[in-house]
């Protein structure tokens, strides 16, 4: 499976503290925000992974990640010109998918909770059909929403809707088989201009091949998008490190524990950080795991 990262967006929600780079690179807490969606996409047990970006950013994210090689794996880059729609991401990159199953995740979205590992390796292995994720939130107007009947089963999805039939939304990160390419083709902009993703769920939806999995109370997916939830954001992944002893979302860790690494690698990561904390935790790692 391949996986995409969409990290175009103008953020401009979060101007002007995102006027100087995008806010995909901003940090939450210790790290930067796309840290956290390339560790669920690792997580999935994806190594080969496109970053798109807006033409003006480009170069930042390629001088934060490079080619994933220090990390065992790999990233590219696209650009997307002029945001047009998330599914547009699937035109983007047809050339990149060729004829693989592909996650694509938003870069703003941060998921944590118990038991998201084994669920992510778990879809990371469907090769047929699609998979989104549903949770429970106060304002899902705010979102794409999925309708379920009495025995969980997923029977609509509107996006925005102004009287959403339920409390559910669909969260930024979706599994597909390898058809996505040709379903995304045959999308027209919605009223916002946009080729909708919420529209191709509906496709594999229609198709009786769209599983919704249910993320339960207790798991946090954390939105960025204001001061306020940014802010609200590194506070969780704060106080969640602080309690724990264990870092959300270290890039280094996870492609350790994933086995991408070696732990003279690791070692050699952790010099980079050595003055702080997160070099020291990468170092304890290596001698403990
Ligand atoms: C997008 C999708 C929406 C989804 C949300 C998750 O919203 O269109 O279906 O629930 O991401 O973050 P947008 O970022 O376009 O407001």
């Amino acid at each position: 499976m391949k996986g995409i990262i969409l990290a175009a967006g103008a953020g401009s929600r979060l101007y002007p503290a995102s006027l100087p780079i995008s806010k995909i690179l901003l940090p939450v807490y210790d790290k930067p925000m796309i840290y956290y969606p390339i560790t669920t996409l690792l997580l999935a047990g994806i190594k080969d992974i496109l970053i798109i970006t807006s033409p003006y950013d480009i170069d930042n994210f390629k001088k934060v990640l490079g080619d994933g090689s220090s990390i065992g794996v790999k990233f590219s880059y696209a650009i997307q010109e002029i945001p047009k729609g998330i599914a547009e991401s699937f035109l983007i990159a047809e050339d990149f998918i060729q004829n693989s199953p592909v996650a694509l995740i938003l870069g703003d979205n941060i998921f944590h909770g118990f038991g998201f590992s084994s669920m992510l390796k778990e879809v990371g292995k469907r090769e047929k059909g699609a998979t989104v994720f549903g949770y429970q939130v106060q304002d899902p107007e705010r979102f794409g929403v999925v309708e379920f009947d009495e025995n969980k089963k997923a029977v609509s999805i509107e996006e925005k809707p102004k009287n959403p039939k339920s409390n559910y939304a669909v969260t930024g990160l979706y599994f597909y088989d390898s058809n996505v390419v040709e379903y995304a083709k045959t999308l027209t902009p919605s009223a916002r201009g946009e080729l909708e993703i919420t529209d191709l769920n509906k496709i594999y939806l229609e198709k009786n091949a769209l599983k919704v999995e249910i993320l339960g109370r207790g798991f946090a997916w954390l939105d960025t998008g204001t001061f306020e939830s940014l802010l609200q954001a590194a506070n969780f992944v704060q106080s969640m490190e602080i309690n724990t002893g264990m870092k959300i979302a270290s890039i280094e860790e996870v492609a350790y524990r994933m086995g991408y690494i070696s732990k003279d690698n690791l070692i050699e990561l952790a010099k980079k950080y050595k003055q702080n904390g997160y070099g020291k935790y990468l170092t304890k790692i290596a001698e403990t795991v």
